[in-house]
């Protein structure tokens, strides 16, 4: 955890307009709510069914249904302008909740672990204000999106067209961040977040008895070897300025101790920032694999997957979040420009196709013990950071429509 001295939850919301301080219990009633309705990408109907409930009693107009379990909805402002997308993800994760709070998930075995019921509590809190308060220049186009976690909602999101009509001129979205403590702000141009990968390999050997080698070939010291050439790939390949990560996180094997197996399963990520890698991993993780597997006698399968790209911020639109974020929480201490993580995000695929700023909100207080990693059973955040995310998307619209 970064040792930043940072405001008090209570003197950062001083810092608020004083409606958004007023609608922070709505904020907190509506997280909970979601945060007790946990469910997985693309099966967020409950989660849909609540949005879709609450913008229609606030007369904003929108469409269900797109990406499955998506919904879009569309706010002018009272005078025209540019067109500004704010992102909120809302897909939980398969994880049994071992917090003991009123509002854990009842749904067995799904958690909202990563704060994505904070994201669409923080777009419904925006929808809401901006729905009573139209006196901005421009359109504002909410996108709740269904399964970040996986297999991926942006991309069919974006193919269903969410981005036109009208015409997105640039978007925004944050993560609640539990690595940085609440009344901090990570905010940078460029690459944010990275690219994702997944491989998995089943070496093809032949079993045989385990006092009798000779007559096998042996598949598990062939993915032994696998595993530690691929670690080779990023310490003798990449050039070392860049950054790049390839995880085996699976490896399985055998069915007895004096047997040789014939086949092993192992598989794992990789992760990287600039594009000029992609296909790079694939094909060099390949050739590793082959090449290994001819020397001793053994055949392969190989799956490919390309996730999702770089998470990348223009700088034009970073500078804009930038200059809001130090008017929202004190600076310089709540400014964080050091926040690239080699996690990953399907916001890529929205940045890659108009300009925008992806970046984290300060979420953890460790005085609270709200301070547990993104993805653990005990995941809990800060919910001041509810109305700090309110404040940061409504100043984004009003400064947006004046460019
Ligand atoms: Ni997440």
């Amino acid at each position: 955890m970064t040792s930043l001295s940072v405001l008090s939850p209570s003197l950062l919301l001083d810092r608020l307009r004083p409606e958004v301080r007023a609608l922070q219990p709505q904020f907190v009633a509506w997280r909970r709510h979601l945060h007790q309705y946990p469910e997985l990408g693309f099966q967020e109907h409950l989660t849909s069914e609540f949005i879709a409930q609450k913008l229609q009693s606030w007369g904003i107009d929108f469409q269900t249904g797109i990406a499955q379990t998506g919904i879009v909805a569309v706010i002018e402002g009272t005078q025209p302008g540019p067109v500004l997308a704010i992102r909120a993800d809302m897909d939980a994760l398969p994880i049994q909740e071992q917090n003991d709070v009123s509002y854990k998930s009842r749904h067995d075995g799904k958690m909202h672990a990563c704060g994505h019921d904070g994201h669409t509590a923080i777009a419904l809190g925006t929808a809401y204000y901006l729905s009573q308060h139209r006196n901005f220049r421009g359109t504002v186009k909410l996108i709740f999106q269904p399964a970040e976690e996986g297999p991926g909602g942006a991309k069919p999101m974006v193919e269903a067209g969410v981005l036109k009509n009208p015409d997105v001129d640039a978007i925004i979205g944050l993560h609640l961040w539990n690595n940085l403590p609440l009344g901090t702000i990570g905010v940078r141009s460029g690459p944010l977040m990275a690219a994702v990968e997944l491989f998995r390999v089943r070496v093809l050997g032949q079993g045989g008895h385990g006092a009798m080698p000779h007559q096998t070939v042996d598949s598990i010291v062939v993915g032994s070897q696998i595993v530690n050439a691929l670690q080779s790939i990023v310490s003798r390949n990449v050039d070392p300025i860049d950054s790049a990560v390839v995880t085996v996180g699976e490896f399985h094997s055998g069915t007895a101790l004096n047997v040789i197996a014939d086949t092993a399963r192992l598989g794992g990520t990789v992760r990287y920032f600039k594009s000029e890698y992609e296909g790079f991993f694939a094909r060099r993780i390949e050739e590793v694999i082959a090449g290994i597997c001819q020397s001793y006698g053994a055949g392969y399968d190989l799956d490919y997957w390309q996730l999702y790209p770089a998470t990348l911020n223009d700088r034009a639109m970073a500078d804009l979040v930038r200059s809001i974020a130090e008017q929202v929480v004190e600076t310089p201490a709540g400014i964080v420009p050091e926040c690239q993580t080699m996690g990953g995000e399907d916001m890529s695929f929205f940045l890659q196709e108009v300009p925008g700023c992806y970046f984290f909100l300060g979420a953890a207080n460790a005085e609270k013990k709200l301070d547990y990693p993104h993805h653990h059973p005990r995941f809990d955040f800060d919910e001041t950071a509810l109305s700090i995310g309110v404040e940061m998307f409504l100043r984004c619209v009003e400064k947006f429509g004046l460019r």
